[in-house]
């Protein structure tokens, strides 16, 4: 990274005392409630919790898909929610990619379309994109796959595609909802040590949503969510004697 960057910008995330409530009439939800968390640059990190505490949210506010309550997030430096609403999309095309549970692929695409359509929706000349669609299909070992559509892949595959499609645009963050959830966990391993060997070797900022704990020990620190708020964090890199692996062993069994 950037050797002029001193150490307040060694962090690709800042969120600071971020809240976000949904009403929809009378009913109020407090789905975070003030989070305060620092991701550095080319970290990896699993956010865990049980179903409802707050985690697809927390992704949501974070990358600027949506609004916040209170609080305010810093990305590489810029404050997120300040950006208006094109500038805030053209920062996440720039910026993100998204890697969701269902793959979201495109049926009548084939996986070279699929992964070549943001870059030209970005209006990416045409033969830029595909030579950037084909370097991302082969960065995750599809290449050969390229002119199959979603319905002659394996799930796994499926989810390399939609890894492809998120790397295209060469983005520093990539956000993973639950990436391994509709995988058996051959699969889900599979893809986590794609993921993992794409934060090494291109210096990818990770943040991975997972209910899986084999997934989550493959990152850098877990964070533990319950109710909105963050509860724990687990460095995964400290001594075992250090850490309390039988409390997230409990959370996992809790979902
Ligand atoms: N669009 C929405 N409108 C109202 N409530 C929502 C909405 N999205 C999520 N929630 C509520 O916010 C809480 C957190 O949800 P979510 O972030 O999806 O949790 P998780 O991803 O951890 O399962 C839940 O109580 C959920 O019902
Ligand atoms: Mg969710």
């Amino acid at each position: 990274m950037a050797e002029d960057s001193g150490p307040k910008d060694s962090a690709m995330v800042k969120a600071q005392n971020v809240s976000k409530i949904y009403s929809s009439g009378a009913i109020k939800v407090e789905a975070l409630r003030g989070i305060n968390l620092e991701v550095r640059t080319s970290e990896m990190i699993a956010i865990m919790g049980p179903s409802g505490c707050g985690k697809t949210t927390l992704l949501n506010c974070l990358s600027g898909l949506d609004d916040l309550t209170g609080g305010k997030v810093i990305i590489d430096g810029v404050d997120v929610h300040k950006m208006s609403d094109n500038r805030k999309s053209e920062f996440r095309a720039k910026k993100m990619g998204f890697i969701f549970q269902s793959y979201n692929l495109l049926p009548v695409l084939s996986a070279l379309e699929n992964v070549e359509l943001p870059l030209i929706i970005s209006h990416v000349d045409e033969k830029l994109a595909r030579r950037k669609a084909i370097e991302a299909l082969s960065l995750v070992g599809l290449e050969e796959w390229k002119d199959h559509r979603p319905s002659e892949l394996s799930g796994g595959q499926q989810q390399r595609v939609a890894i492809a499609r998120s790397l295209a645009n060469s983005p520093s963050i990539i956000w993973a909802d639950e990436p391994t959830g509709n995988l058996d966990s051959e699969n889900s391993l599979e893809i986590i040590s794609l993921l993992r060997k794409l934060n090494r070797e291109v210096g990818l900022t990770l943040i991975v949503v997972t209910h899986d704990q084999a997934v989550a020990s493959q990152t850098d620190r877990i964070v533990v969510m319950r109710n909105g708020q963050i509860v724990r964090t687990k460095d995964t890199s400290s001594p075992p004697s250090l850490s309390s692996s039988t409390e997230l062993d409990e959370d996992n069994s809790n979902e």
